[in-house]
């Protein structure tokens, strides 16, 4: 008699669970390999890489035959240089190193050449810095260079890189020793110069020893979205311009420039986020069905969405774009007193092909704003209302909602009605919510340490491919050059804000209208 009490498992709340068997991918072991690290005493690599490398040890993902390399200026001793990385990795990490045996075991795998990354002799130092790891670590000669500094000195290091003999050839085997190079992001501040840096890229290195970070393709939420799309038969017939209203995506911070004023004042939002962080984002939103999870298919079918989207002349950019700054952000360190330069834009954007015609993506991006929001909104079209319109009538029917949270409360969310019970027939919204914190009971792992692993894998799927930075460029540049050439100030908003009230004159017109922060 008790079990009709209980509801059945599949009406009770969320229930998740990971399908029995093997995976339907499972990830090759990283191969043997020194991590060579420009700038390891900068921000990014105290911050994110070292964090990663630590996490990666601690967890038993790394080879283990394994070293890293810093290049460093600093005449400082091996044993204080690390001292220095542990007490910088625990302020800036974001983690307490609570075992300090990994600890250990992992400084001890740091190693430093000393000099400066443009001068020929410190490459000197470095080859004899590599083949002295190899032999005392069985690194066999793999390499990895990540470029963790400047863009300005991504020339330099390459160059040098190659001219001492420290890219080999791309491999035909896997018997051959590898050699890598990451580049971080900024990846060209417009198409002419991204373009030349492809060229300084290309003169030296093969494509597939060329790994453009884009640290967004790292998330596990922005990885579901193609799992999300694919493997489920109910959301791929309706993903179109024939059930879609409308598409939003955000990247909304709550934090400003903090250290990095200088940076930012000459990056700007459009450059720090939608060329690369959103784009991508949206490029895997509306994208095809690739042939296979492979790099290369599911790259080409990316480029296919960026090489659509409708450009954005001079003349349209006041009715499709908004800039805005906020209210406090000339004040910040770095940031010259007339500055410009916008940490807000908001956007209408729209992609000519068979699937999307017609329906506009929403792009929205900024700091000091409300709330901490990444999320990806896919609006569907009403139903016919004639059944509860009229003039007696004033609930209104919410059209569906499908969010995914691509962080925080990283999620799937979907917004649909339902019958409140009682006499009347009354309808309320309802909100399914799926939460990655608890339906898996696995944590998420953080962008940095998947995509270090991918590299040493040599598995290029989750890095920007040559064309998909120009690409991204061709459409950006024109509004970017829209914007810089003109001198009307951006709308200056609160910060905590929902950004610039212009930003809904954009939706205006439509009959949108953006989620709030
Ligand atoms: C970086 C930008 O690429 O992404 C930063 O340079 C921004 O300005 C950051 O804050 C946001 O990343 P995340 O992973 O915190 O969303």
């Amino acid at each position: 008699m008790r079990s009709e009490m209980v509801p059945p498992a599949h009406l009770e709340g969320i229930a998740a669970e990971e399908i029995p068997g093997e995976p339907v991918f499972r990830e090759a072991r990283p191969e043997p390999c020194v991590v060579v690290i420009f700038g390891i005493t900068g921000d990014l690599s105290k911050r994110k890489l070292l964090p990663a490398l630590y996490n990666l040890m601690a967890g038993g993902s790394l080879p283990e035959n394994f070293a890293v390399i810093g290049v460093s200026r600093s005449d400082a001793t091996t044993a204080e240089l690390r001292e220095q990385l542990r007490l910088s990795v625990m302020e800036l990490g974001g983690q307490r190193i609570s075992d300090a045996a990994t600890w250990e075991k992992f400084a001890g795998a740091i190693e430093f050449t000393r000099g400066a990354a443009e001068e020929p002799a410190t490459y000197h130092r470095l080859k004899e810095q590599l083949a002295a790891v190899d032999s005392a670590k069985g690194t066999r000669q793999n390499r990895i260079f990540y470029l963790a500094t400047p863009p300005e000195a991504f020339a330099h290091v390459i160059d040098n890189l190659r001219r001492s003999g420290l890219i080999y050839r791309p491999r035909t085997s896997t018997t051959e020793p590898f050699s890598r190079v990451i580049l971080e992001k900024p990846f060209g501040h417009d198409f002419a110069s991204a373009h030349a840096l492809n060229e300084l890229v290309a003169a030296s290195l093969d494509e597939s020893q060329a790994f453009r970070i884009d640290h967004y393709l790292g998330k596990e939420t922005v990885q579901n979205i193609l799992v999300f799309r694919y493997a489920n038969a109910i959301f791929e017939p309706i993903w179109n311009r024939r059930y879609v209203d409308f598409v939003e995506i955000t990247a909304a911070e709550t934090l400003g420039v903090e250290q990095r004023g200088a940076f930012y004042d000459d990056t700007g939002v459009m450059r720090d986020i939608v060329q690369n962080h959103l784009l991508q984002v949206l490029a895997l939103s509306a994208m095809e069905a690739p042939v296979s999870f492979g790099a290369d298919d599911v790259r080409s079918e990316k480029v296919q969405v960026l090489r659509s989207l409708r450009r954005i002349t001079t003349a349209a950019v006041p009715r499709a774009v908004t800039f805005g700054q906020y209210d406090g952000y000339r004040r910040e360190k770095g940031v010259a007193p007339d500055s410009r330069t916008p940490t807000y834009a908001a956007m209408k954007v729209h992609i000519d092909n068979w699937r999307w015609q017609g329906v506009p993506f929403y792009l929205r991006a900024g700091k000091r704003l409300a709330s901490h929001t990444t999320e990806i909104a896919v609006h569907f079209q009403s139903v016919p209302l004639y059944l509860f319109t009229g003039a007696d009538k004033c609930q209104t029917v919410a059209p569906n909602v499908l969010r995914i949270r691509i962080q925080p409360n990283e999620g799937i969310s979907l917004r649909f009605v339902a019958k409140v019970p009682g006499d009347h027939l009354s309808i309320g919204n309802v909100n399914m919510a799926m939460r990655y914190a608890n339906a898996f009971g696995k944590p998420l792992s953080e962008a940095y340490e998947r995509l270090l692993l991918d590299c040493m894998r040599g598995d290029a799927t989750l890095f920007a491919r040559r064309d998909e930075v120009e690409e991204a460029w061709k459409f950006v540049t024109p509004i970017l050059e829209t914007w810089e050439k003109g001198r009307e100030p951006p709308e200056l908003y609160a910060p905590g804000g929902q950004g610039p009230t212009k930003a809904e004159t954009l939706l205006e017109k439509s009959g949108h209208a953006l989620t709030p922060l």
